[in-house]
């Protein structure tokens, strides 16, 4: 079974610098928006994963061409009405929500009915929350049991603007719904609860028409087609969910210390460095710099002497939402009882993600108590694993893999952890880089 890997070292302490993959966030962003764009962009360091991968297919599917050169992908966008919707068009979104959302939104124009299809992961997920929204437009949607992929959708060639509250706090809702309205003439306008910012800082670099009125909790967002988007070259920065596994490996090892190069650190993004200060991680920021409206920076972690519990705030849930799965071990040695509440969205990823956490943090021996959105976590600063561990069947979701391996490196105990290809979903380079760490 080549796609099982067994894990049963502690990592030993280190003192190490490493630079992480590229933002899968940014990296589909930069795909889909120079698809539109007039002429060639650039990107350097684009994340090389599935996900990408897939979104590459997609805007080649729509007739778009695209061609890689050793660490650089060159899009050869035909404006924004330059797609080609064949007859029986499918459209495949593999395992990426991001991916499948987002497109949706610049598909509304179609006039022959495109076919929407994903993995089995992806295939559970909701679209409702998508074909919603973007039905107001004047698209029609026929979804499998009202709610899943396969879709098919109906575009049209008449749509009108429209109004819209996202309430979940759903970046994939609230860009999908940004795409859209760059089909219809007239001004969208978009209330929306926080979430990640991308789809915003992209079109504000890209001179879009768009205005955002901001208060604590909700963006006002204004947005209308453009004749012209411009090509543009990105260099990618590295993405703070990848960067996450190793900040708390960091978090859980003795007297270490790890500086990750370049990260995207995106106010919208950094719910997991406020969470693991509040438990007493010591986290830096170094040499600071804004590009093309996104910040970034070195990350600089120390291992702490301890950990304190956290009763979690819930305006963090959308900044940390990749990252909590991750977050909870070190909720498991932190001294005391964390509380981690509005984590309803959780089970809503690429599996369902409490139940899961709940899954690993029991077989680690460690005690919970979870609902449907929210979980108690009774910390062990003692912990250590001695027994055989297997984490199998979880939907070859990704981000529970890269957990599983960090608990094991961090605790202990002889870990069986299946479908180790889920990495390639957002970092196909995690294995290596935890060698690295290792050595
Ligand atoms: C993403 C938004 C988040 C996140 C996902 C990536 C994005 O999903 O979980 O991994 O790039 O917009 P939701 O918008 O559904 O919360």
């Amino acid at each position: 079974m080549p796609n099982l890997k067994i894990f049963n070292n502690r990592i030993k302490r280190f003192k190490k610098t490493i630079t992480v993959s590229g933002d899968k966030s940014i990296s589909i962003r930069w795909v889909i928006f120079s698809s539109i764009a007039n002429g060639i962009s650039e990107a350097r360091n684009l994340l090389m994963s599935d996900d990408v991968m897939a979104a590459i297919d997609v805007i080649r599917k729509l007739g778009i061409k695209v061609k890689f050169n050793n660490n650089s992908c060159k899009i050869y966008g035909k404006g924004i009405d330059g797609y080609k919707y064949k007859k029986n068009l499918v459209i495949n979104a593999r395992n990426s929500g991001t991916l499948g959302r987002l497109i949706l939104g610049l598909l509304i124009n179609s006039t022959v009915p495109i076919k929407l299809i994903g993995d089995k992961s992806l295939s559970k997920r909701d679209f409702e929350r998508i074909s919603s929204p973007l039905s107001k437009f004047g698209a029609n949607f026929k979804l499998k049991n009202k709610k899943n992929l396969p879709l098919i959708i109906y575009g049209s060639s008449n749509l009108r603007p429209i109004k819209y509250f996202e309430r979940k706090g759903s970046a994939q809702c609230k860009s999908a719904v940004m795409f859209g309205a760059l089909r219809t003439k007239g001004t969208t306008v978009i209330k929306a609860k926080k979430s990640r910012n991308h789809t915003e800082l992209l079109c504000k670099y890209l001179n879009l028409p768009l205005s955002i009125k901001s208060n604590r909790s909700y963006d006002l967002i204004k947005i209308k087609k453009i004749e012209n988007i411009k090509c543009f070259n990105y260099k990618i920065p590295s993405d703070i969910s990848s960067s996450a596994f190793f900040i708390v490996l960091t978090a859980l090892s003795k007297d270490s210390e790890l500086t990750i190069k370049n990260v995207n650190i995106n106010p919208s993004r950094i719910g997991i460095i406020k969470i693991l200060r509040k438990m007493g991680v010591k986290i830096l920021f170094k040499n600071k710099r804004i590009y093309k409206g996104e910040q970034n920076a070195d990350i600089k972690v120390k291992s702490p002497k301890k950990l304190k519990p956290i009763n979690c705030p819930s305006r963090l849930t959308s900044e940390a939402i990749d990252e909590f799965l991750v977050i909870f071990l070190v909720a498991a040695k932190a001294e005391g009882t964390s509380y981690f509440k509005n984590l309803a969205e959780l089970n809503q990823k690429e599996s369902p993600r409490l139940i899961w956490a709940e899954k690993i943090l029991n077989k680690m021996g460690i005690k919970t108590i979870t609902t449907k959105n929210s979980i108690k976590i009774f910390g062990n600063p003692n912990l250590e694993i001695k027994n055989k561990i297997e984490i199998k069947n979880y939907l070859k979701d990704h981000r529970v893999f890269m957990t599983s391996v960090i608990a094991s490196l961090s605790f202990g105990g002889k870990w069986y952890i299946h479908d180790k290809d889920s990495i390639k979903t957002s970092f196909p380079n995690f294995l290596n880089i935890i060698k690295e760490i290792s050595k």
